[in-house]
């Protein structure tokens, strides 16, 4: 059967992608940075998965306010680099996983939440930037790529609670996979950050560290915060960090397994608008 062996957390900010895609990482400003992403693309390489369960958020890129879906699985074969303004990022197109995809919305809609399917997306930094920033720029991307899209733009968005709850059934459905995955779940976007209003530029370090402390140790006091809290601690993009509980949500300890083993954690500030944070919790044996 499919198993979760890992979950990887990490921002998603757009400006890293541009950094990477025109050689600025060794620049004074951006070094720090990537540093904190040494570890985890060696890691990477060390611990291989065959599928990348990404879950993280459109910018309306592939969605607008048209339709907005709370929470999407790219079921496609295939997914392209959106445009985002500047042209397509040079990257690699992004491989999908159609079965375990499709077998996932099954059984996570027979579980109760309502995926919106989506058999046709283009990918944008909320995507690209995480698997860049931990697989760095390779010819292609490691394996492939199921995209979860979740709403957090437009409000209403879905609490943390609900997240949280749907990494569970997410866990389920995968381990009802039947051919031997090795699939690794990521939640991406945060830390905290606010763009526009009055508070732009808003960054709050106590917030997010307590927020990482909660999340490796205490998945279900994370998963308690309102979403109310992110936004007046953390920013209106700081909402963007529920995302990381459906990972989170994923792991094994949550069903009642052993605590997950913490390989890396990383926080720094700032990264454009943004404050980055980064950790990997790899499952153990039971
Ligand atoms: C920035 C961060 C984001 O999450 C985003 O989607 C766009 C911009 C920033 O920090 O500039
Ligand atoms: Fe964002």
């Amino acid at each position: 059967m499919a198993k979760i062996t890992a979950s990887v957390y990490t921002s998603h900010v757009p400006a890293i992608g541009a950094a990477l895609d025109l050689g600025k990482t060794q620049e004074p400003y951006w070094q720090p940075v990537f540093q904190g992403y040494d570890f985890s693309k060696q890691w990477m390489k060390d611990n291989k998965p065959d599928v990348i369960f990404l879950v993280y958020n459109d910018h309306a890129t592939a969605f607008s306010l048209d339709f907005i879906p709370t929470f999407a699985i790219g079921t496609a074969a295939e997914f392209q680099p959106a445009d985002e303004g500047w042209g397509p990022r040079p990257v690699p197109k992004v491989i999908g996983h159609p079965e375990l995809a499709s077998h996932i919305a099954q059984s996570v809609i027979q579980q109760d939440f309502d995926l919106t399917i989506v058999n046709k997306m283009d990918v944008d930094h909320g995507l690209t930037v995480p698997l860049s920033l931990m697989c760095g720029q390779p010819e292609a991307w490691p394996c492939p790529v199921i995209p979860f899209a979740v709403n957090v733009v437009q409000y209403p968005v879905p609490s943390g609670q609900r997240c949280f709850n749907l990494g569970q059934a997410i866990r389920k459905a995968v381990e009802s996979f039947d051919a031997d995955l090795n699939v690794q779940i990521w939640g991406t976007g945060g830390m905290s950050h606010q763009l526009q209003g009055p508070r732009a530029g808003l960054i709050n370090p106590e917030f997010d560290n307590a927020f990482l402390d909660k999340l490796i140790a205490d998945p279900r006091a994370a998963a308690a915060i309102p979403h109310i809290d992110y936004v007046r601690e953390a920013g209106s993009e700081g909402i963007e960090l529920v995302m990381w509980l459906i990972a989170r949500g994923a792991m094994a300890d949550v069903a009642g397994g052993p605590a997950p083993k913490l390989a890396h954690r990383f926080y720094h500030v700032p990264a454009s608008n943004t404050a980055v944070g980064h950790v990997i919790l790899e499952n153990q044996q039971a």
